[in-house]
């Protein structure tokens, strides 16, 4: 623990000597919902590959970046390239840029994500408010010894996506007339798509959405303090009495579809907090 714990403090003062001011938001992206670079000003970027120990994305094409900047006048470090469990990174590495985050100053963290829609009420192309979440990936970011600097060994899960933020965002999308649903997600591990029962198996626990990110960075964003904010972007509906294919590409498209919506209604609400 105490190499981890070093490792995000070099992360982290290799990311600071580049830095003129300390980032006060930090924004987590999903496949497809970038666009958030374009929108950022006054940009420093760095190359994950450049920062000592950061994980490092498996694609070759899809170079990793950690940008900084000014997006409705906060302090923004968001990240360009997320890890997945899928991808064979632990849980563990999927925390370390949460953890350099905080580091860094970052006191409350937006995510989004592309997610399967479990409740029938929704569309493809739909938003959703993650009020809650079911950790379903098997894999947690907090086992080993805990750094109790960082936070408390038993988190609290009481409200780990922040009820201020949420009004917020409910607030905001009513103001800009951006269609926003509130619900449960369920973090799987992925890669593959559910079958039917196990959708029908998620529709009754609870989940009004389906996804194969966030919740290890939820987690390790709640133990560490940090705000939460989270948005879905439903790319597909998965109803498992008449259940269809989801093909990743028509997933994809959605998500791209769907992107400028999420980064409009994101400004917005960073302009409100
Ligand atoms: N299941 C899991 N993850 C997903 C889905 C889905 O249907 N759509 C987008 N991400």
């Amino acid at each position: 623990m105490e190499d981890f714990k070093n490792q995000v403090r070099e992360a982290a003062a290799h990311i600071g000597r580049g830095l003129d001011t300390q980032p006060e938001i930090g924004i987590i992206l999903g496949t497809g919902l970038g666009g958030i670079a374009e929108a950022l000003d006054e940009t420093s970027d760095f190359l994950y590959e450049t920062i000592p120990y950061f994980p490092v994305s498996t694609v070759v094409s899809h170079r990793g970046r950690l940008l900084c900047g000014n997006l409705s006048g906060k302090r923004i470090i968001a990240m360009q390239g997320r890890f997945h469990l899928y991808e064979g990174y632990s849980a563990r590495q999927i925390a370390f840029p949460i953890r350099v985050m905080r580091e860094l100053g970052v006191r409350l963290l937006i995510l989004s994500n592309a997610a399967g829609g479990l409740n029938p009420l929704f569309r493809a192309g739909d938003l959703m408010l993650i009020t809650d979440h079911i950790n379903l990936t098997g894999h947690n970011p907090l086992l080993g010894p805990n750094v109790d600097e960082w936070g408390p060994r038993f988190p609290e899960m009481v409200e780990p996506y922040s009820r201020r933020l949420q009004e917020m965002a409910v607030r905001t999308a009513l103001a800009e007339g951006i269609l926003l649903h509130r619900g449960v997600f369920a973090g799987v591990l992925g890669p593959n798509l559910e079958t039917a029962a196990e959708t029908r198996f998620l529709r009754a626990i609870g989940a009004d959405a389906v996804g194969m990110s966030t919740v290890t960075e939820v987690i390790t964003a709640v133990h560490a303090g940090i705000e939460v904010l989270a948005i879905s972007a439903v790319t597909n509906v998965n109803l498992p009495d008449c259940y269809q294919p989801a093909s990743v590409e028509e997933i994809i498209a959605t998500a791209e579809s769907t992107g400028p919506k999420l980064v409009h209604l994101f400004r917005r609400i960073l302009e409100a907090i």
